[in-house]
């Protein structure tokens, strides 16, 4: 499938890997097996034993390795085989798993299916909010989304469909769709911002504001950074345009690829009002989550369904004034996978697969 290889991706919330089970989950087109050592040490490795290729995860732990459920190959958590049950015990050379650096961080496991020596864990994005935030201001979600991760993307950079797609919560009353937005990029990251007045405000905030009838200013900024991360700020105040003093939420989209036509789509939520209601904060991420489902997801589900994999480009796409910041994240991860491509690593294997 058309992803970058050599970047970090969430490849689960560190909540979804408890102490004891297996974490089985594709990502990219590969099955990968995630697990927790007896110390909380998080793990990766592919789901596949390399002996008849059974999923290790139909196998068990024994203390910090992987027994393989078949015929008994147990591997340790760098995909090493340390036992065969077999003959004199000899373990062949190629009764090896490939492992993957997986690393914790702002409360998500951040994998990395590259090139292992190139895994470094300073290139995970830099969210200092979510570095201590108090436990009943921050929420963790996951969504299962039906559709290709570039279409989620392009949903998140182009908010102007909130206007149209979204209910009262999200509600901001067609006043995206004229605009044109300002759009900011560097060589790694495309940042698009909106900002409007709003009577009555967005549904998320008017309950919470001193009039929640009135007018209020209000701004979304989107920032993507390569591949799939889209870090939001939305906020909404009134009686003045100092967006510091109202209120404001912070959102991270992170997307990963399973498929060619379905993604992992996880989320990170944070506030600057009521953040010492737990029971707001479970509230908050049940109606996200329910938004998404019953209001995107159908749609960009349809979506895919109608494209196929047929390449997004080959299809000539009619352009509008909201694509800016959309076609330039298309454009900008494109530049990067073609150059992984090109790398002489890359064409080093490919010349020989095509002596083999
Ligand atoms: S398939 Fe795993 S040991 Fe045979
Ligand atoms: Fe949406």
């Amino acid at each position: 499938m058309k992803a970058l290889r050599n970047t970090w991706y969430v490849a689960a919330l560190a909540k979804e890997l408890d102490a004891q089970a297996f974490l089985s989950r594709k990502l990219l087109d590969v099955s990968v097996l995630m697990y927790r050592k007896a110390d909380g040490t998080p793990v990766a490795m592919q789901d596949r034993c390399p002996h008849r290729f059974a999923p290790l995860s139909l196998g068990k732990r024994v203390g910090d390795e992987v027994q393989c459920l078949y015929h008994g190959l147990r591997f340790d958590s760098n995909g090493a085989c340390t036992h065969s049950p077999h003959g004199d015990g000899q373990v062949p050379a190629r009764a090896c798993v490939r492992s993957f650096s997986l690393v914790e961080r702002y409360g998500f496991l951040w994998i990395w299916m590259g090139d292992a020596n190139r895994a470094d864990a300073k290139l995970i994005p830099h969210y200092p909010l979510l570095d201590n935030p108090l436990p009943t201001a921050v929420a963790h979600g996951y969504m299962h989304m039906p559709a290709n991760y570039e279409l989620i993307v392009d949903n998140v950079m182009d908010l102007s469909h909130v206007d149209h797609v979204h209910g009262p919560l999200l509600n901001t009353a067609g006043h995206l769709s004229p605009q044109k937005p300002p759009v900011t990029e560097d060589s790694n990251s495309v940042l698009v911002r909106w900002e409007w007045q709003q009577h009555p405000p967005m549904g998320l905030f008017a309950p919470l504001l001193p009039d929640p009838a009135g007018e209020a200013e209000q701004f979304v900024q989107v920032q993507w950074t390569a591949p799939s991360n889209m870090f939001l700020t939305v906020g909404a105040v009134q009686g003045s345009r100092d967006y510091e003093r109202g209120l404001i939420s912070w959102d991270f989209h992170l997307v990963t690829p399973e498929s060619e036509t379905s993604t992992h789509y996880f989320f990170g939520s944070l506030r600057n009002f009521m953040v010492d209601n737990g029971a707001f904060n479970d509230a908050k991420l049940e109606n996200m989550i329910h938004t998404f489902k019953t209001e995107d997801e159908p749609l960009i589900a349809a979506q895919q369904a109608e494209m196929g994999t047929t390449d997004f480009w080959s299809l000539k796409p009619a352009l509008l004034s909201c694509d800016t910041a959309s076609v330039k994240a298309r454009r900008r991860l494109q530049k990067l996978i073609d150059e992984e491509n090109a790398s002489p690593q890359n064409a080093a294997r490919a010349a020989m697969r095509a002596t083999a």
